[in-house]
């Protein structure tokens, strides 16, 4: 709800009490959105649901409200429309003011968080030594605009990368580690093994095949629990590696995040196992140590544990999950924590909530939320790959994106005729491959899959980052051909008289609404929707034929105009910032 509404809401509710009495005190009066711009802007429906109550028609209540209703400064005379809706309309000199405020507003009138807290955003969070693959690359769009988002509402936000950087798979690699590479173990150096993905392949050849290897792997695992040095130092050398090679994947969507890997909370692991037994959760099951789950069955319709603790005394991923999230609320003092992952991961946040839950470790003030997201698909429908059927590096995956832009690009110049320099052209592909990317993510409902498809999300018609883009950069030349300095225009001049500038103008007063509902529900593609509706509006506003001159008009529209394309701008490019996307001023 935004600051007109609870304006509005507020009227209403008094409204009810000076026409009906004290009794009604508190009544919602059910204000929404008017169903058809037709009818005005908003529309109570409180008058239809006191029908029973008060044994009267819903026109006559509807018309007793009104009788008492003051809402003269934000709209013009209420009117009563069908059984008994009360239609309000913005008056235009409300929404003139309305916009002169957010002019000088570096927030666009978004009013940041009443309560600020700390969140944590749990998310990326790729496995060592495996491949970083298109889910975490999912994971890392989304959760980014979500911490965005969140930081820029001034919350306290703690961007966590909960890095696979444990498990048995490390006896294998330090094994096969060994044998390549003897003396790296001993050596200070780093060492470059070089695709982490390919050793990660040939070690688990090895351990699949030899029964030797396998018990030398054993072995080592044995040994990096026991915090064996020279174990330690290969496992080191490993996590190393793969920060590297997804520090570039970072660098390139610009996105930060602190790693705090699976390995942070070892020592914390046996209290949580212990923790569990004293308030009587756990049970032993053929020596592994477990907690029964309500609501999760097994495939005989038995009821399914979660294991905490195996038989051999090692621990699982929902431990390390169910210590993180302890940490996290005592050290960290979150209040929310968000994590971004595929949906297949469902099962494991409810599962390890319930018996967080159950042990009584989660406050009342705490809330836990699995922002989870469906697949990337390949053009086929099918899981993505590449021409050879290898699955996509990332790395590859984003560069494309990069260079196709640029070919694009390079074809648009010469059909336009323009000369730009080499600075000029690799800068505009590189925003706008990487943007492409990411707003292709971003612009769909994140619980559904999606097509990955280049021709689409570069495409320059629709629902994507060039569309997005080029609408800035058109505003900004604007500004470049009546050679004006947007932050120079007037204060107060706003005048909205044309239908296109109306419907511009209140769709730019809507910014606070979005951000609001994207804080509480994490939808990051309802902020896409917001700002490519508001492209739309623009190109009417700005068109030809049903839109309003702008640089041509007469004073004082010409002012008032500018003043709207600068409050576009600025509201696209404060949207795409929360998406994680930066602007061209020229593209
Ligand atoms: N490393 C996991 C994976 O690659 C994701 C971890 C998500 N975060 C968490 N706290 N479980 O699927």
């Amino acid at each position: 709800m935004n600051a007109t509404q609870e304006k509005l809401k507020v009227q209403l509710e008094q409204a009810l009490v000076a026409a009906f009495g004290t009794d009604f005190a508190g009544v919602d009066p059910i204000l929404v959105s008017a169903s058809n711009p037709k009818f005005g802007d908003y529309q109570a429906n409180v008058a239809l649901s006191l029908s029973k109550k008060l044994g009267k028609q819903p026109r006559a209540i509807a018309g007793a409200i009104v009788e008492k209703l003051d809402v003269s400064e934000i709209c013009e005379p209420p009117e009563i429309a069908g059984p008994g809706f009360i239609n309000l309309k913005l008056k235009t000199a409300y929404l003139e003011a309305q916009l002169n405020a957010i002019q000088a507003d570096p927030r666009l009138g978004v009013p940041a968080a009443k309560t600020p807290k700390r969140e944590i955003v749990d998310f990326s969070s790729p496995n060592i030594a495996k491949e970083m693959h298109v889910g975490h690359l999912r994971s890392t769009i989304i959760g980014d605009s979500i911490a965005r988002i969140l930081e820029f509402q001034g919350h306290d936000v703690l961007r966590l990368n909960h890095v696979g950087d444990w498990g048995t798979q490390f006896g294998m690699l330090i094994a096969y580690l060994r044998e390549v590479y003897p003396d790296a173990l001993t050596t200070a150096n780093a060492l470059d093994i070089g695709d982490l993905v390919s050793f990660y392949r040939k070690a688990k050849q090895r351990f699949d095949t030899d029964a030797g290897f396998q018990e030398t792997a054993r072995q080592e695992v044995v040994r990096l629990q026991a915090g064996a040095e020279d174990t330690l130092h290969a496992w080191k050398l490993l996590c190393e590696q793969s920060r590297q090679e997804f520090q570039v994947i970072y660098e390139l969507l610009d996105v930060q995040i602190i790693e705090r890997g699976e390995s942070f909370y070892n020592p914390l692991l046996p209290k949580v196992v212990e923790d569990l037994d004293k308030s009587g959760l756990l049970v032993e099951n053929q020596g592994a140590k477990c907690v029964f789950l309500e609501g999760f069955t097994n495939r005989e319709g038995e009821p399914l544990p979660l294991i905490v603790q195996k038989s051999d005394g090692g621990y699982n991923y929902a431990t390390t999950d169910l210590a993180s999230l302890r940490y996290r609320i005592q050290q960290d003092q979150a209040k929310r924590i968000i994590y971004v992952t595929d949906a297949g991961q469902g099962n494991h946040f409810a599962q390890f909530f319930q018996v967080a839950r159950k042990a009584g470790w989660i406050p009342d003030d705490v809330e836990l939320v699995h922002v989870p997201f469906g697949l990337v698909l390949g053009e086929d429908g099918k899981k993505i790959k590449t021409r050879f059927g290898d699955s996509v590096r990332l790395r590859d995956l984003l560069d494309e994106a990069v260079s196709r832009a640029q070919a694009d690009l390079k074809t648009r110049l010469q059909e336009e005729e323009r000369q730009e320099t080499e600075e000029f052209i690799n800068e505009v592909a590189r925003v706008v491959g990487i943007s492409a990317v990411k707003y292709a993510d971003l612009s769909q409902n994140r619980t559904s899959s999606y097509i990955f498809s280049y021709d689409k999300m570069l495409d320059f018609k629709g629902n994507t980052a060039p569309y997005m883009l080029y609408a800035y950069a058109r505003i900004q030349g604007i500004s470049r051909k009546g050679d004006i300095n947007f932050k120079e225009l007037g204060n107060n001049a706003v005048l909205l008289e044309h239908e296109t500038e109306l419907a511009l103008a209140k769709y730019l007063l809507q910014l606070d609404e979005v951000i609001s509902s994207v804080e509480q529900d994490l939808l990051p593609n309802r902020l896409c929707e917001y700002l490519y509706e508001l492209s739309k509006k623009f190109n009417q506003f700005y068109d030809r034929n049903q839109g309003v001159q702008v640089l041509e008009a007469e004073e004082p529209q010409r002012t008032s105009r500018l003043i709207l394309c600068d409050l576009t701008a600025r509201t696209l490019k404060l949207g795409l910032s929360l998406l994680g996307i930066e602007v061209l001023e020229r593209m």
